[in-house]
């Protein structure tokens, strides 16, 4: 594998994550990656761009508690995860050496991944956005219960590191809707990209 190119398990392995990713919990992480890995092949979405959103989509959760009790209803109504994630995992990203360009729009991708800030009322989602909120449904469960299924985190890098290599043989082998990638000049994956082997 390149070198200079982010993975999954460097951004999932590192202290910004392993502080925030447990309060919405590592399954929930880790399976929305493979998720977004499983849309972004149906859909012609970069796999790279949708694993990477996937797995910090939910970077921005806090600990919501109302008398020691999780508080559902009120965190629905009143979180700001979205925003807090999307800096945070833009933080992250940047911090790893990932192109600002990737990086930025990773981070739009988390702001407008759920409705329960009204942040993206009146968007038109882009491809991405759409993939990484579906991803995110697609593993939800009544009361936010699949934020408290738990794996060990070795489980969770051991995972991680299954998708690392599928997205690292996906586009070196198949770059056919890396053609007109906005992000090729940056992409360390791409032939084409200013890193690339
Ligand atoms: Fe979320
Ligand atoms: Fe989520």
């Amino acid at each position: 594998m390149l070198m200079e190119y982010v993975t999954l398990e460097t951004l999932l392995t590192d202290s910004i994550a392993r502080k925030h990713l447990p309060k919405a919990g590592y399954y929930h992480a880790v399976s929305s990656a493979e998720n977004a890995f499983e849309l972004a092949m149906e859909r012609g979405v970069c796999v790279d761009l949708a694993t990477k959103s996937g797995l910090l989509h939910d970077i921005g959760h806090t600990n919501w508690e109302n008398q020691g009790e999780w508080d559902y209803e009120s965190y629905n109504e009143f979180d700001i995860h979205t925003i807090k994630g999307a800096e945070r995992a833009h933080e992250l990203l940047i911090l790893k050496g990932e192109g600002l360009g990737k990086a930025r729009c990773m981070a739009l991708a988390i702001l407008f991944h759920s409705n329960s800030s009204p942040v993206n009322d009146n968007v038109q989602l882009t491809p991405l956005q759409k993939l990484v909120s579906d991803a995110d449904d697609l593993g939800k469960e009544e009361d936010g219960a699949h934020h408290n299924i738990e794996i060990e985190f070795s489980e969770a890098v051991q995972r991680i590191r299954r998708l690392d290599m599928l997205v690292y043989h996906h586009i070196r082998n198949d770059q056919l809707n890396c053609k007109d990638c906005e992000f090729k000049s940056e992409c360390k994956l791409q032939d084409g990209g200013s890193n690339g082997t």
